[in-house]
């Protein structure tokens, strides 16, 4: 078969890099791909919005079968493009990528369906929002409706920060078009989990659990970013615990049919835990990242399958078979992130690992035997191991022989549950 990835980041490199296990593929490409990715297929300069571009290319190496990474081309339409013309994709249609390509239509899914989650009003005029905030108690968290690269929400303490927030979004239209509407919701105290599933023939079907480290600093201090670090299973996801989020899921899945979806892919559900209970902060309609980098180590099924079973309506959940090792990485970020860094640094000591190690690549660019840092993200230093420990130690003994330029890592990752 051949396969074409889109996306740039390490989700798609672990995506090619478990797709390449696969005794079924010959030849994978990645759309754009970065400096991993070429190591295991072809990169394709097209970048992931340009939808036609990525539909001539399909058409002409007459690809078996697209994978769609981030989001963003999910909520374009790619899926109903490319299956308009005959070709297979994984990934879910341009009605069900809503749940995460707007807020209020999110909200509005889960209030309809009686799925738990924080009280919540949508605005789209600044005086009625600013009116609407005397609903709200401190501190209350603002979220642009549409798509912001993981930058629309804001957690605001008090009036002052929630009128700035309001004003850069309805106002000052920071994010453009994607802050036409704002979703101003009550703060949910607890603890954050994420669960990532595959959604067949209107199923939900759980992959084992993660824990992404968002913070930027040790201690979970310091702005939010895409996840700097992150381990599989989570110790949150007991039995009990799948118990409560039983219900949860059953009313996921009976929206889903509801609203008439046909939602196969993947669905990522953010959750809150508060006193013991769940509560949805988000839906993702895609494989998280760093989650995909610790979640696909420790599969042992055939992907390529899964995914054909995910698009066929057949998939089960005896078909996801794991393995019982702990799968850990931590992200090597540059100086500066999440806030403006500098890239185009050389990385020195990546082709001396430990072969324990998993290496994938989350911002690089490769150049005449070089390669350089291309992102916020740099790269995913990933191992497996019989316990917790385990995986961290080799991680972490590992680490000390990378290096470029500003570059930063968290020191307590697998530390903290
Ligand atoms: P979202 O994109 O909606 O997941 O929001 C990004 C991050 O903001 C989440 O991962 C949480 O850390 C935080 N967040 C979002 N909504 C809430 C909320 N209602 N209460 C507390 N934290 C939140
Ligand atoms: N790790 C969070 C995300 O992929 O959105």
């Amino acid at each position: 078969m051949k396969i074409l990835v889109i996306g740039s980041g390490g989700r798609e490199h672990a995506l090619c890099w478990k797709i390449a296990q696969s005794p079924r593929v010959k030849k994978i490409y990645c759309a754009p791909g970065n400096g991993g990715t070429r190591e295991v297929g072809q990169n394709i300069d097209i970048q992931v919005d340009d939808i036609q571009g990525l539909l001539g290319f399909a058409l002409e190496k007459k690809i078996d079968l697209t994978v769609v990474g981030p989001e963003l081309p999910l909520v374009m339409g790619i899926v109903d493009t490319f299956q308009k013309k005959g070709l297979k994709i994984f990934g879910v249609n341009k009605k069900s990528a809503q749940l995460e390509g707007s807020k209020d239509f999110s909200k509005g899914f889960m209030k309809k369906h009686d799925i738990p989650t924080a009280k919540y009003e949508t605005y789209e005029n600044l005086d009625e929002a600013l009116r609407g905030l005397k609903e709200f108690s401190y501190p209350l968290v603002v979220k642009a409706d549409g798509l912001c690269a993981g930058k629309g929400v804001v957690i605001c303490q008090n009036e002052k920060e929630a009128v700035k927030a309001l004003e850069d979004i309805l106002e000052k239209k920071v994010f453009g078009d994607q802050g036409n509407k704002v979703v101003v919701e009550e703060f949910l105290d607890g603890v954050e989990a994420s669960l990532l599933c595959f959604v067949s023939n209107g199923k939900i079907i759980p992959m084992e659990s993660a824990k992404d480290y968002k913070k930027i600093y040790d201690g979970d201090k310091g702005p939010n970013t895409g996840g700097v670090g992150c381990y599989s299973p989570s110790p949150l996801f007991t039995e009990e615990f799948m118990t409560k989020i039983h219900n949860v899921l059953e009313n996921i899945e009976i929206g889903l049919l509801k609203e008439n979806m046909d939602f196969r892919g993947v669905l990522f559900i953010g959750l809150m835990i508060v006193k013991g209970e769940p509560k949805v902060l988000e839906f993702n309609v895609r494989f998280g990242d760093p989650e995909t980098e610790v979640l696909l180590p420790r599969l042992e099924s055939d992907i390529v399958d899964l995914f054909e079973k995910t698009i066929d309506n057949t998939l089960k959940e005896a078909d996801l078979k794991w393995k019982d090792h702990i799968c850990l990485t931590v992200i090597a970020t540059s100086e500066g992130y999440p806030g403006d860094y500098k890239m185009g640094f050389e990385i020195y000591g990546i082709d001396r690992l430990d072969e324990e190690i998993i290496l994938f690549h989350n911002g690089t660019k490769y150049l005449d035997g070089k390669t350089f840092t291309m992102g916020g993200r740099v790269l995913s230093i990933t191992a497996l191991g019989e316990t917790l420990d385990d995986a961290r130690d080799r991680v972490y003994s590992s680490i000390e022989g990378i290096n470029f330029r500003g570059m930063n890592f968290r020191k307590d990752i697998g530390k903290t549950k």
